[in-house]
């Protein structure tokens, strides 16, 4: 009997259509993941200042920011944004998001190394990211994946409430090295991994 073959998702570039169904998957996947870290009224401020359909237009449309998304089937099941910061050869990982019932099958790390892969052409050197300290998870995710921690934040996001994040990076030079040491390529850039301790890496 042939076995069933499991669906890969596929992940593609976002387009204005797509706006509607991010918002509402990021808010499910909020009110779903954080309770427990943060609280429902903090939940609701971060969806408003984030993931309004005015947001994600702006972002996409004035700042630069990139919507990646990945889709089982016809179904979104998670998506990502990235943009360059103020630091050059820098860009920062604003969101990585995976609907929970398709946590723990390594979409978020494939996701991550797609991410990775499109900044790195765009002349990427260092993704850093914030990360809620309490989200474990997620920290284990960027770990794995080849994220250190760089430093810790609070900010304060109005209303009476901040965000206390660790900043985590990843040298992307670093990482194509290691490959081509790897599978045996001449390690032509050797200088840019003695160089990669300055990370840069506030935002
Ligand atoms: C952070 C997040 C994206 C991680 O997604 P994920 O898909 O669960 O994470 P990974 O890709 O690292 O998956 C690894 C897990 O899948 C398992 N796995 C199964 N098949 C795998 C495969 N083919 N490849 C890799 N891992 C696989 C691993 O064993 C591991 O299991 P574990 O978590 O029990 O140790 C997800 O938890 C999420 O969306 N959280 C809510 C939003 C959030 O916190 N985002 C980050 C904000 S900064």
């Amino acid at each position: 009997m042939v076995s069933e073959v499991e669906q890969q998702p596929i992940i593609i570039s976002a387009e204005a259509e797509h706006l509607e169904e991010i918002s509402t998957l990021a808010g499910d996947i909020w009110r779903e993941y954080f309770p427990g870290m943060i609280s429902s009224e903090q939940i609701e401020c971060m969806l408003s200042q984030g993931y309004t359909l005015e947001v994600l237009s702006h972002e996409i449309l004035a700042q630069g920011i990139s919507y990646d998304l990945m889709l089982l089937g016809s179904e979104l099941i998670g998506f990502a944004s990235y943009g360059p910061t103020q630091a050059s050869g820098e860009m920062k990982l604003h969101k990585l998001y995976i609907a929970p019932e398709f946590h723990g099958k390594g979409y978020g790390s494939k996701l991550l190394k797609h991410v990775e892969s499109t900044v790195s052409k765009r002349g990427c050197k260092t993704l850093v990211l914030t990360v809620n300290k309490n989200n474990r998870r997620a920290i284990d995710s960027y770990e794995r994946n080849g994220f250190t921690v760089c430093d810790s934040v609070v900010v304060d996001i109005g209303s009476g409430f901040v965000m206390d994040d660790y900043v985590m990076a990843k040298n992307l030079d670093l990482a194509e090295a290691c490959v081509c040491l790897r599978i045996g390529w001449i390690p032509c850039r050797l200088t840019t991994l003695e160089e990669s301790d300055d990370r840069n890496c506030l935002t």
